[in-house]
């Protein structure tokens, strides 16, 4: 796809992968809505990108956890066609479930499944209208495996793995690409906002960009950012699930109070 003219509509682009995806649209041409709580943040890359590269960025400053967040972010963004839209704001926390908070959960839910799903609705028909559009859904390696500690972030992950595969196989044929993007632990807020402390060495951002404009060109349902994350997310399918879950719970699973 050419993407030089083309509006893409990125969430939760005002910090980490995010912003990195802002930055590698604007410098392929795009122009860009930008989406995220931190009106500042947004303000301040939309000032960077425009004198960079001259591209036109809107900014819209929306709490997307919220039932009816999908809908308002639709009517903010008004009759402008979304070429390509990137479903990336999301969080986790690292909490035994009999502690986690149960609004904390709820928005969780509706932030990483709710809005991408109401979004991807909302903007999938007049892609498939065009003959051409990019959905970019940002899933986990978290996607391939229970995860002991984070029990409704790796079950919000595998429902948009799953989602955006299906998604896939219904547009074969057309002009519209989907791509579900399983980064690894990435170097970005993600671990201190989850109250987690990674055990392994935190991946660039530019990684996951890099992945998935590699995986976009080959049009691939789904990519596994770096070569370790890989291939433990295929061993995790040749080993039974409780012993996959050990490894995880050693890495995430805070202890009893
Ligand atoms: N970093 C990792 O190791 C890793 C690994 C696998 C997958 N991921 C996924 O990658 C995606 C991006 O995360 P990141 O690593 O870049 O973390 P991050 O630096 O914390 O960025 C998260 C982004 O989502 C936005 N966001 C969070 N809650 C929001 C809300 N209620 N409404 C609107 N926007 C909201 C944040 O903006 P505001 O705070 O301004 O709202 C921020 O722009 C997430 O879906 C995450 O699950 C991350």
């Amino acid at each position: 796809m050419n993407y030089h003219g083309k509006t893409a509509l990125i969430t939760g682009a005002s910090s980490g992968i995010g912003l990195e995806y802002a930055r590698a649209f604007a410098a392929k041409g795009s122009n860009l809505i930008l989406v995220a709580r931190r009106a500042d943040a947004l303000s301040a890359l939309a000032a960077e990108l425009k004198k960079t590269y001259g591209v036109t960025v809107t900014t819209i400053a929306l709490d997307l956890s919220k039932s009816d967040s999908g809908q308002k972010l639709v009517a903010k963004v008004g009759t402008t066609p979304v070429d390509i839209l990137v479903n990336n704001a999301g969080f986790g926390t690292n909490v035994r479930f009999e502690n986690e908070n149960r609004d904390t959960v709820r928005d969780e839910i509706t932030l990483n499944i709710a809005t991408l799903t109401d979004l991807t609705a909302a903007y999938l028909p007049a892609m498939l209208g065009r003959n051409s559009g990019v959905i970019i859904n940002v899933a986990s390696t978290a996607a391939f495996q229970p995860v002991p500690g984070m029990a409704v972030y790796a079950a919000t992950k595998s429902y948009v793995l799953s989602f955006t595969r299906a998604l896939w196989a219904e547009v074969q044929g057309t002009g519209v690409r989907i791509l579900a993007v399983c980064p690894g632990a990435t170097d970005t807020e993600f671990f201190r906002i989850a109250g987690a402390s990674p055990s392994t060495s935190l991946a660039p951002v530019s990684d996951v960009i890099d992945h998935t404009f590699a995986a976009l060109s080959k049009n691939l349902p789904s990519v596994v950012v770096g070569g370790r994350n890989r291939a433990m997310a295929f061993g995790s399918r040749l080993v039974p699930v409780t012993a996959v879950m050990k490894v995880a719970a050693s890495m995430f699973l805070p202890p009893k109070r």
